[in-house]
């Protein structure tokens, strides 16, 4: 298979036993999940978006992604959360690390940048100096379509597109991926005649790097999407099975619940490579919105090693003992750098010659044992090579055994009420309408 699960590290943490007693649990939470019995299965159509998606829109995102490469330089991405982190997480993973620095003629496809994932202002008008007087077009972004940072994001490059290009010629730039029926974004696609693309009515936003959210971008900066499902598919195959001897992602997801329950309450998504930091922050959000409610759920976080290990390493191996860490690994380097031949002593000399991956994986290897010995239970998603079809099947690893682990923590794992608090706070305090009580409750305390 692409992927391996390893668990040979957890010895020290979980008794053998102690999985196949999660077995009961599991079978139980796979049917919630699989039957639709359990809560929030009305957003559970990401299990089979992989061989059940919308064929038609498949070739129209790929036409979408093709006439933008021909005419534009730059892509702006527009979208916050699940609109955002998958597109960025792929692009990323799927292309050279300074790929974005190249000059236009060194690139094959468009820069792809992203706005509205946050609202400061320095952001936006860096991002609008970068595109210079470049060709650009326009994907935004929002399965609600009533979001605010993409919503003021993409007023801005509306009136940026309108004024260079016309209304006209602004239209045929803007691309708006939102909800089938409902949302403002919907009524403005609409009413401007933008192309749309949907995202799913039973797929949460954190899920749909699958559908046009994640595709049209990936697509765009030349990630071949097919490959891309193909990957999920087998993924959608591989990880059916309720038997836990037979579905390391079922294992995954019984694993943390093991360790949950230990007081291993922050799991740590470990990389070794730059082009995978934006992959755990794809994988903070599944994690962290599917599963912290109800005073319950594992903390997610990230480590960008062999960097952090130089900054939060410290407390990894001696700080609080409630952490464990699932690393992420690439078997098959996409190139490779050979330690050159010196003279001069510079105490490296028992590596030259050596490939860095050499070191790279090495490296993996003794921080592995190190934080094991430090009380740290770790895992290993191991994938074989750096491409579409394997990121597929790690996606779809990761979603269905969030999935499971949240039914296995007896929360709704597809909903997302906590994220509301912060908004109305926003709109109270800027005043928006209907808002108007909690505008002065607000004030009165800051
Ligand atoms: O997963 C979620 O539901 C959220 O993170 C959303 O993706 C995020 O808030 C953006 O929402 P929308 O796509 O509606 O603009």
């Amino acid at each position: 298979s692409t992927l391996s699960f390893d668990t040979s590290k957890l010895a020290d943490f979980v008794g053998e036993e102690e999985l196949s007693m999660m077995q009961p649990m599991v079978t139980a939470a796979d049917e919630l999940l699989r039957k639709g019995t359990g809560v929030g299965a009305e957003f559970t159509d990401w299990l089979h978006l992989p061989t059940e998606y919308d064929k038609d829109e498949f070739a129209r995102i790929k036409a979408a992604a093709k006439k933008i490469q021909s005419n534009s330089k730059v892509l702006v991405v527009i979208g916050i959360g699940g609109s955002y982190l998958g597109a960025r997480a792929a692009i990323d993973f799927l292309n050279d690390y300074f790929n974005n620095y190249y000059g236009d003629d060194e690139r094959d496809f468009p820069q792809v940048l992203f706005a509205g994932n946050s609202i400061a202002p320095a952001y936006l008008n860096s991002l609008i100096k970068v595109i210079g007087d470049r060709d650009f077009s326009v994907n935004i972004i929002s399965k609600s379509g009533t979001t605010t940072e993409p919503a003021i994001a993409f007023r801005v490059f509306k009136q940026l597109l309108e004024e260079k290009y016309g209304t006209e010629g602004a239209r045929e730039r803007i691309f708006a991926t939102t909800d089938a029926h409902r949302g403002s974004l919907k009524t403005l696609a609409d009413t401007e005649g933008y192309e749309e693309f949907v995202v799913p009515d039973g797929v949460g936003g954190r899920f749909s790097v699958l559908t046009a959210v994640g595709l049209l971008p990936i697509a765009t900066a030349g990630g071949d999407i097919d490959q891309l499902m193909a990957g999920a598919a087998a993924g959608e195959q591989t990880y059916a099975d309720a038997d836990l001897t037979k579905n390391p992602a079922y294992q995954y997801a019984a694993y943390r619940n093991i360790l949950y329950r230990k007081g291993y309450t922050t799991e740590l998504l470990i990389n070794y490579d730059p082009t995978l930091v934006q992959f755990g922050e794809w994988w903070k959000q599944l994690q962290g919105e599917s599963e912290g409610k109800d005073g319950k759920g594992i903390f997610p976080a990230s480590g960008n090693f062999s960097t952090d290990l130089h900054s939060f390493g410290q407390y990894i191996q001696e700080g609080r003992r409630n952490i464990f860490e699932t690393m992420v690994r690439v078997t098959e380097p996409v190139s490779d750098v050979v330690i050159p031949t010196m003279d001069a002593d510079d105490g490296l000399g028992y590596l030259q010659g050596e490939n860095m991956s050499y070191v790279n994986r090495t490296a993996s290897e003794g921080t592995v044992l190190a934080h094991v010995d430090g009380g740290v239970p770790n895992m290993i998603v191991e994938i074989d090579k750096q491409n579409e079809f394997a990121l597929g099947q790690m996606i779809y690893f990761f979603e269905v055994a969030v999935g499971i682990s949240g039914y296995l923590n007896g929360i709704n794992p597809f909903n997302q009420p906590g994220v509301e608090a912060y908004k109305r706070n926003m709109f109270g305090l800027l005043g928006k309408p209907g808002y108007e009580e909690l505008t002065e409750s607000l004030k009165a305390r800051l």
